[in-house]
């Protein structure tokens, strides 16, 4: 049986097959997001994997819509699998944000599944790093929240060399569009469709940009131009003001190619970018200030923003910059079971150490001594131990520490203790 494309296997390091997809690596990354996360403080939240399809097809736009995992329930729901975990989000904060002081700052790590065509850095499921700020509409916010995500990407090891944030707004497009809208051959309602082309003008021909965007009646060189001139809105210049302040300057530019993809973006939009252009963004977020409205139908009015990160961009990523650790999984001790009249005391003290916090191992089943103390060294044991018996029929334990193989003996009440003094 195979699996289904797009969807991925994690193996325990080291990989039998390099293509494989390590999951230390995954659980390399989770950490790092954690913890950065954390030093934000913001708190952790989750949802179901599984949502009424009607959260998905209002919000997010048509380009989510057309790749989503749906299908009706044995219940006769129509029910999506989640492609993101923004309208997720908006739902929790709605519910219950009266017991939660403002702003809200709070992360998730879900999987995220979406129907692509699948092409490097884009599979049919991923793990997606999300940070968002709710209740707070003030440009720090912004700010803030672009500091995490560049000191997120710099926790792996990542430098200005390595990757850019690239800051847009959709104001400053909005204004753009409502100033020529006001010329006849511009139709005032169809914001939404020019900003889909505008976002999509990195991965189409000119001539298809040209097309599409003459239909709303704008010419693609007046849209170069403004993309060209790169001025900072007085919000962008508040905000890169405030990353200079914090040292995080080299880190963004303003530019206006970014508007995002998704449908419910209202002001400040920002992605990240490696800044040789060999890989897809590696995160993308903004400010969504209607989305706690709609989705709570105009009971709850929150403003927020907020960003995804997903994993697989960042693992090519960092495997290319030479950045992931070399994952060795260790053990504290592995227990030789030499004398099999001795497994009972053995298991043990096994379990004791085990108890206290220490990972040990050993053989289920009785075996060789040289089987055994082989299979110590092939998980990496710090230490290897044995129960004894003397003459005088009391029980020692023999402890040796890896590489260097010194013996000491001690008793078994002690073992725990003699452990952490050999570290
Ligand atoms: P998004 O731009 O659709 O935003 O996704 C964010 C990031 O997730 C992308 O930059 C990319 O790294 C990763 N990603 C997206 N799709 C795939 C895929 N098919 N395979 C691998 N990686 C992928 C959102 O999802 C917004 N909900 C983010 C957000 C949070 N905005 C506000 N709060």
């Amino acid at each position: 049986m195979e699996r289904l494309p797009g969807f991925r296997d994690f193996y325990p390091e080291p990989l039998p097959h390099p293509g494989l997809w390590s999951a230390d690596a995954r659980q390399f990354i989770f950490e790092q997001w954690r913890a950065t996360a954390q030093r934000y403080g913001f708190r952790e939240y989750d949802g179901p994997p599984l949502e009424p399809l009607e959260l998905f097809t209002t919000k997010s736009g048509d380009e989510i819509v057309g790749q989503l995992y749906n299908f009706t329930d044995k219940g006769e729901r129509t029910v999506a699998l989640r492609p993101e975990m923004t309208p997720t989000l908006a739902r929790m904060v709605a519910a219950h944000e009266r017991n939660y002081k403002k702003p809200i700052k709070w992360f998730a790590l879900p999987q995220l599944f979406r129907y692509e065509r699948q092409q490097k850095g884009r599979l049919r499921e991923h793990f997606q790093f999300n940070a968002d700020i709710i209740g707070e509409s003030d440009l720090a916010a912004d700010a803030e929240l672009i500091a995490l995500l560049i000191d997120t990407l710099r926790s792996f090891g990542l430098t200005a060399k390595d990757f850019i944030i690239r800051l847009s707004s959709r104001n400053a497009w909005q204004e753009f569009y409502d100033a020529r809208s006001q010329k006849s051959e511009v139709r005032s309602d169809q914001a939404h469709v020019f900003f889909q082309i505008i976002d999509k003008l990195e991965r189409e021909t000119p001539d298809e940009s040209k097309r599409k965007l003459g239909l709303l009646g704008f010419s693609l060189d007046e849209v170069n131009e403004f993309i060209k001139s790169g001025t900072p809105t007085i919000e962008l210049a508040a905000i890169l003001k405030n990353l200079a302040a914090g040292g995080l300057g080299e880190f963004v530019r303003v530019d206006y190619q970014v508007i995002r993809g998704l449908a419910y973006y209202t002001g400040v939009v920002f992605e990240a970018f490696d800044v040789q252009g060999e890989f897809r963004a590696i995160a993308g977020g903004g400010r969504y200030d209607n989305l706690v409205k709609l989705i709570s139908g105009g009971k709850v009015n929150l403003p927020a923003l907020g960003f995804g990160m997903g994993d697989v961009v960042l693992l090519e990523l960092l495997k290319a910059r030479n950045l992931l650790p070399k994952f060795e999984a260790a053990l504290d001790a592995f227990c030789l079971i030499e004398d099999e009249t001795l497994r009972t005391e053995s298991l043990k003290l096994i379990h004791d150490l085990r108890g206290a916090g220490y990972a040990v191992d050993y053989s289920l089943t009785p075996a060789k001594s040289d089987k055994q103390f082989k299979r110590a060294l092939e998980l990496n044991s710090r230490h290897t131990f044995k129960l004894e018996r003397t003459e005088t029929g009391e029980l020692v334990v023999k402890l040796k520490k890896h590489p260097a193989r010194k013996e000491i003996i001690t008793n078994p009440l002690e073992l725990a203790a003699k452990l952490s003094a050999e570290e």
